[in-house]
C-alpha cells in the first residue's frame, strides 16, 4: 500500500489490534479516535467521541484520510458511517441501516428467514405472559436474549426458569429462543456489499470462568485455527449464511460494507446462527489478525470501494495465535478501576481497558483491560506463549481464564457431532 492515511475509530482491544497490523504496513499512516495508550503507540490518538458523527467526519477529512475503519457497534448502528460517508471518504464499516443485522436481533431474525439462513427458532416477546409461554414452549435450558446491543451481557442461558423470568423482566424487548447445542465457531468475511471474503475461523470463550463457567461476557479469550473444525467448515458458511445474509441486505437497499461476524453453533441438527455482529469481534481479532499475512489496509479499502470481486483469498500464516484477556477484578458485574498495570509493554500485548493516570501510569479503566497474543507452531505453543506474557503482567485483582485454548491444544480436537447439510 502506498500513502494511505487510515482513521480507525473505537478504543479497545480490537481496535489496538487493527491499528497495529495497519501499522505494519510501512506505506499506511495510522490515527485513530479516541484509541487507548497501546493505539497511541502505534499510531496518533485524536480527542474525538467516536459517537459523534460530525466529528468523526470532520477529523477524517482535516487528516486527509483515505480510508475509516468504524470498530466498535454503538458508532455503527448510531450511523456514524453513514456520516463519514457524506463526506465522500470510503469507509469500511456499515450504515445504520445495514448495522441493525447486530444492533436488532428481531431484524437479524427476520433476515435470516427472508434468506434461509439456519438460526434458533425463537419468539420475539412484547409481554410477560409472551414470555412464560415461549419458555414453556421451549423448554430448559433457557435461552433469554435482549433484542438491543447489550455488551455481550444482554443473553443469559440457564436451567433456573425463575432466573430466565428474573432476565427477560429486565430487558426492553425479548426474544425467548432454542437452546443450541455443540461447539461455538466465530466467523468473519469482509463484505463490500455484494462479494465476501472469509476469515479463518476462531473460537471465543464467552463464560468469565473456567470450564466455561459464571455469567457471559465480551469474550474472555480466542484461539486460531481451530484444528477440530470440519473440513470445508468456511466455504459452507460462507455459502448458506454469509452470502445469502449480504444478498438479502443489498436486495432491500441497504448493502452491508464491512464485516460480518456470523457467532455459530456446530449442532447436532447442523450448524445454526447464534448472532450476528456487524464488526470486528472482540477478542478474536487480536490473534486473527497476528496471524494474517495479507496486508490489511489493501484487503479493507478493496471492501470499502465495491472491489473485493475475484480478490485473492486471505493469507494466514502456518502457526496458531492464543488470546487471552486480563480482566479486572469484578468483570462482568462491577468491574474495579484505576490499579496500576506493569509487564504489559510487550509485542502481542493489546490494550483495551486502560488509561494514563495524572502521573503517566498506567492503570486499569474498564472491564477487558488487555488481551495478550501468543503464537506457536501448534496451539500447545502458542498457549504457551501466551500464558508466559500473562504470567509477567501484574495488575492487582486482576483475573484471566486458564483453559483458553486448552481442550483443542491438548486433543486436537473438541466434542462436535456429525454434521449434515444446514
Ligand atoms: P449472543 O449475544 O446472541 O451471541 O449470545 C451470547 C452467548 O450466549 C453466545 O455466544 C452463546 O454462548 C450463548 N447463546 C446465545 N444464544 C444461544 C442459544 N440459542 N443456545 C445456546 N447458547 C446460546
Ligand atoms: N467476541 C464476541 C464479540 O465480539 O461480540
Amino acid at each position: 500500500m502506498t500513502n494511505l492515511t487510515v482513521l480507525v475509530i473505537g478504543s479497545g482491544g480490537r481496535e489496538h489490534a487493527l491499528a497495529w497490523a495497519l501499522g505494519r504496513d510501512p506505506g499506511v499512516v495510522v490515527h485513530v479516535a479516541p484509541g487507548n495508550p497501546g493505539t497511541a503507540a502505534v499510531g496518533t490518538n485524536h480527542p474525538v467521541d467516536a459517537m459523534d458523527g460530525a466529528a468523526v467526519a470532520d477529523l477524517a477529512v482535516a487528516l486527509g484520510a483515505g480510508l475509516v475503519v468504524i470498530g466498535p457497534e454503538a458508532p455503527l448502528v448510531a450511523g456514524v458511517a453513514d456520516d463519514v460517508r457524506a463526506r465522500g471518504i470510503p469507509v469500511f464499516g456499515p450504515s445504520a441501516a445495514a448495522a441493525r443485522l447486530e444492533g436488532s436481533k428481531a431484524f437479524a431474525k427476520e433476515i435470516m428467514a427472508a434468506a434461509g439462513v439456519p438460526t434458533a427458532d425463537a419468539r420475539l416477546c412484547l409481554s410477560m405472559d409472551e414470555v412464560v409461554a415461549a419458555l414453556d414452549e421451549f423448554g430448559a435450558p433457557y435461552v433469554v436474549k435482549d433484542d438491543g446491543l447489550a455488551a455481550g451481557k444482554g443473553v443469559i442461558v440457564t436451567g433456573d426458569r425463575d432466573a430466565a423470568v428474573r432476565h427477560a423482566a429486565s430487558c426492553r424487548r425479548v426474544i425467548v429462543e432454542e437452546f443450541l447445542d455443540g461447539p461455538e465457531v466465530s466467523l468473519f468475511a469482509l463484505s463490500d456489499g455484494t462479494d465476501v471474503l472469509p476469515f479463518e475461523p476462531a473460537q471465543d470463550f464467552k463464560r468469565v470462568g473456567d470450564g466455561d463457567t459464571g455469567p457471559n461476557t465480551g469474550g474472555m479469550g480466542a484461539y486460531t485455527p481451530l484444528p477440530w473444525a470440519p473440513p470445508g467448515l468456511v466455504a459452507q458458511v460462507v455459502a448458506t449464511v454469509i452470502q445469502p445474509t449480504v444478498d438479502e441486505l443489498r436486495r432491500r437497499g441497504t448493502p452491508f460494507v464491512g464485516l460480518v461476524y456470523a457467532g455459530l453453533a456446530l449442532t447436532s441438527r447442523g450448524l445454526r446462527v447464534v448472532e450476528f455482529n456487524a464488526r470486528f469481534g472482540d477478542p478474536e481479532t487480536q490473534p486473527l489478525l497476528t496471524r494474517l499475512k495479507t496486508p490489511i489496509a489493501e484487503v479493507l479499502l478493496a471492501a470499502a470501494t465495491g472491489r473485493l470481486a475475484g480478490h485473492a483469498p486471505l493469507e494466514w500464516g502456518s502457526g496458531a495465535a492464543v488470546g487471552v484477556v486480563v480482566a479486572a477484578d469484578g468483570y462482568p458485574e462491577a468491574p474495579r478501576k484505576g490499579d496500576p498495570i506493569t509487564g504489559a509493554d510487550v509485542e502481542g500485548v493489546f490494550h483495551a481497558g486502560t488509561a494514563l493516570d495524572a502521573d503517566g501510569r498506567l492503570v486499569s479503566a474498564g472491564g477487558r483491560v488487555l488481551t495478550v497474543v501468543g503464537t506457536g507452531d501448534d496451539l500447545a505453543a502458542a498457549r504457551e506463549a501466551a500464558y508466559a506474557k500473562v504470567a509477567l503482567i501484574d495488575l492487582p485483582g486482576g483475573f484471566h481464564r486458564t483453559d483458553i485454548a486448552l481442550k483443542a491444544a491438548q486433543t486436537g480436537t473438541v466434542p462436535f457431532p456429525v454434521q449434515e447439510k444446514a
